[in-house]
């Protein structure tokens, strides 16, 4: 039996070997070395982080051969790593300072290298965690950023709970172009404390990543800083739609047609809703065409609409809705008319009534008492005439 095993052994090594065309044996083995010092290098970005190695040693076995290097990272509280297959010897992402950072890294020989399949060296790992100075409820709460019409940032937050009243806060961000992270220049404050931010004119810094920090200091203890990363263009909050317009095209039929205000938000970035009151009843229909709908009209007395808007999924992945526009009636002035012709005489008759029964519930104790008296007055003086 053993003898057979053997020989199946042998066979299948000689098939192996055939197929593959190198020998198995525990002499020729490949290994390969992990890169050396690989590290999380912080730029200073608030967010945007270096990692960065290099190559392992002894590498001369494999002059002709493309080594790669199999990097995964994720902040610490998350439970999937990222993992990016790279020839450089370097690779750089946007991570959430707020909590730790992990990376690991190996080094990996293809196929082709090794006359047979990858060979893997150990992981080398490597971690980075921002010095976090201060308890967490020193940090701002409720940070609030709205990028309006696609045009103007502002931040808003509220000041951390229990912090001493000598704290404030600073802002800082930064985004791909920048040099550096710059700082706030146009701080909303209340009570000489700052509470927001007004950013100036972001040039070319749509669609990437938008890092701040709130960081800020206090005599009485530290302060813990807070950071964020978003893309504009998913915080952006339309101005309402302008110009509300119905056309009567006959007896059932209406277009109803508005405009966007100025700005640098492109039509077909939009989505619209749009809220038709007619009589009593209320209902609200969305649509993605630009700017006007058809709607069929009952034997209604009074129809209304008004409009918001929103970026629309083409343009971004969220959006804020815009303000409800003003309201547009049909015939709303005739209806406003009829309302104050029978308004105007009802209301005077109602106060003119409302003074007469105050007049006679109250008089006859003073006033009236005067009036009789005086006319007696007058009367004694008519009876001295006559
Ligand atoms: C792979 O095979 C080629 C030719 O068969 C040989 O020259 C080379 O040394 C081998 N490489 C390794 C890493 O064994
Ligand atoms: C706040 O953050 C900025 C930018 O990272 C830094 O330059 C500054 O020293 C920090 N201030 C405090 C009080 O930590
Ligand atoms: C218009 O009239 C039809 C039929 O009477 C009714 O089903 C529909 O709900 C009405 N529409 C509105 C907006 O009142």
């Amino acid at each position: 039996m053993a003898v057979t095993c053997l020989d199946i052994t042998c066979l299948c090594t000689f098939l192996i070997s055939t197929v593959f065309g190198y020998t198995l044996s525990s002499d020729t083995e490949i290994t390969v070395n992990p890169p050396q010092d690989f590290e999380i290098v912080d730029p200073g970005y608030l967010g945007y982080l270096y990692l960065q190695w290099q190559p392992p040693l002894s590498l001369d076995n494999f002059k002709e051969c493309t080594i790669e290097y199999e990097l995964k990272y994720r902040n610490t509280d998350s439970k999937r790593w990222k993992t990016i297959i790279t020839k450089n010897l370097h690779y750089k992402d946007g991570f959430d300072l707020n909590k730790g950072i992990e990376a690991k890294i190996h080094t990996v020989l293809p196929g082709q290298c090794t006359n047979g399949s990858e060979v893997q060296s150990s992981w080398l790992e490597a971690t980075y965690w921002i010095s976090s100075q201060g308890n967490l409820e020193t940090k701002i709460q409720d940070m609030d950023c709205v990028y309006y019409n696609w045009q103007y940032l502002i931040c808003s937050w509220k000041p951390g709970m229990g912090v001493h009243f000598d704290t404030n806060y600073n802002l800082f961000y930064w985004y791909e172009g920048l040099d550096h992270a710059l700082q706030c220049a146009h701080y909303i404050k209340a009570n000489g404390k700052n509470i927001g931010c007004r950013f100036p004119y972001l040039e070319s810094s749509d669609y990437k990543d938008f890092y701040i920090c709130v960081n800020g200091s206090s005599e009485s203890k530290p302060i813990r800083s807070s950071y964020f990363i978003f893309q504009l263009q998913n915080i952006v909050k339309p101005l309402p739609p302008d110009y509300l317009h119905l056309t009567l095209m006959n007896s059932y039929e209406i277009n109803l047609k508005w405009s966007m205000p100025g700005g640098p938000i492109p039509a077909r970035c939009l989505i619209y809703e749009v809220e038709i009151t007619e009589d009593d009843t209320k209902w609200v229909t969305t649509t993605v065409e630009p700017e006007i709908i058809h709607i069929m009209r009952n034997k209604s007395q009074q129809l209304c609409f008004l409009v918001r808007s929103k970026v629309n999924i083409y343009c971004s992945d969220d959006g804020v809705w815009s303000e409800w526009s003003d309201k547009q009636c049909l015939e709303g002035d005739r209806q406003t008319k009829i309302l104050l012709s029978f308004l105007v005489p009802f209301v005077s008759v109602s106060l003119i009534s409302l003074l007469m029964s105050y007049l006679v519930y109250y008089c006859p104790k003073t006033s009236l008492k005067m009036i009789c008296h005086t006319k007696k007055e007058v009367f004694s003086h008519q009876e001295t005439l006559c």
